[in-house]
C-alpha cells in the first residue's frame, strides 16, 4: 500500500441508496469541514478526538477509520497513536481527496471502498472507527459484521454517530435541528436539498440502545455509549471477543 490514494478497493457498486449518499457526499465535500463545525458549534474536532482515545490502539498496532470522509478522526488517531499504521476508506472519491490533501495526510493510507465489503483479510486491526456511518447505510448490522471481520480479537470499534434527542429537550432540540440544518445548507453551502437529508437522517437514527443491541447480536463485548450535544450525539465502544486461551 502507498500513501497515494487508492481507488482500486470498489468491488461492486453500492446499493441505490450508496449511490444517492455518495452523490450527496461528493456534492458537499467544499463545504463539509466548515458546515460540521458550525452545527456542532466547533464540538466536531474534540469528540473524532475523543474517538482516537478511546481505540487504545497499542503501539505500533494498525487502525481502520471507515467512511473517513475529511478524514477528521483519522488525523485525530494519527496525532494520538504516531507509530501505528492508519487505514482510512471511504465510497466518495471527492471527500478522500480532499482529506488526503489535509496537512500530515500523506502517512495515513487513503483507500476508495465501501463499508459494505471492506478490502481487508479477517484480523487486521487493532482498532476501527467511524464517524456518521450508519445512519447511511442499508444494513447496519451487515456493516458491523465486516468490522467484527477485520478486528483481531480483544480489538476495539468505536463510533461517533448521532441519535434522535429524548426527555425535556426532546422538541426544542429537534425543532432546532429541523430548522437551523437546512437553513446553514443553504445560506453556506447553497444547498438546502443535502442538509435536508442530513436533517431527518439525524433526527430518524436509533437511539444508543437500539445500537448496542446490534452490536451484541454481532457479538461485541464490553459495550459503553455516553451521549453528546444535548443528547443528539452518541459515542459507542465495544471490544471482540478474545479466544479462549488469547489475552490483551
Ligand atoms: C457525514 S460524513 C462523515 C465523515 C467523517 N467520518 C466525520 O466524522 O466527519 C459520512 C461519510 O460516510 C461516507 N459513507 C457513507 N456510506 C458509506 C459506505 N457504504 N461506504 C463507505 N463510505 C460511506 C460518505 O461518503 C461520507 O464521506
Amino acid at each position: 500500500m502507498t500513501e497515494e490514494l487508492r481507488t482500486d478497493a470498489m468491488h461492486d457498486p453500492p446499493s441505490s441508496k450508496g449511490q444517492e449518499v455518495q452523490r450527496t457526499f461528493n456534492k458537499i465535500t467544499d463545504y463539509y469541514d466548515r458546515m460540521n463545525r458550525l452545527m456542532t458549534l466547533g464540538r466536531h474536532a474534540a469528540w473524532c478526538r475523543d474517538v482516537a482515545v478511546s481505540t487504545k490502539v497499542p503501539s505500533g498496532g494498525s487502525m481502520l477509520d471507515v467512511a473517513t470522509g475529511t478524514g477528521v478522526i483519522a488525523l485525530a488517531a494519527l496525532e494520538k497513536y504516531p507509530n501505528s499504521t492508519i487505514h482510512a476508506v471511504d465510497f466518495s472519491e471527492r471527500m478522500l481527496t480532499e482529506a488526503a490533501s489535509k496537512p500530515g495526510a500523506s502517512a495515513i493510507m487513503w483507500q476508495h471502498a465501501d463499508a459494505n465489503d471492506l478490502p481487508f483479510g479477517d484480523e487486521s486491526f487493532d482498532a476501527v472507527t467511524h464517524g456518521y456511518l450508519l445512519r447511511n447505510v442499508d444494513d447496519v448490522e451487515r456493516v458491523l459484521e465486516e468490522q467484527y471481520r477485520v478486528l483481531k480479537p480483544g480489538g476495539r470499534v468505536v463510533i461517533l454517530e448521532t441519535c434522535p434527542p429524548r426527555g425535556l429537550l426532546r422538541y426544542p432540540v429537534t425543532l432546532g435541528v429541523r430548522v437551523l440544518i437546512p437553513l446553514l445548507g443553504q445560506m453556506v453551502a447553497r444547498d438546502r436539498e443535502s442538509y435536508a437529508y442530513l436533517q431527518k437522517s439525524t433526527l430518524g437514527f436509533m437511539t444508543p440502545q437500539e445500537v448496542v443491541a446490534i452490536l451484541r447480536r454481532v457479538g461485541f463485548a464490553s459495550i459503553a455509549w455516553k451521549k453528546k450535544f444535548f443528547g443528539t450525539h452518541m459515542i459507542i465502544s465495544a471490544q471482540k471477543a478474545v479466544a479462549f486461551g488469547e489475552s490483551r
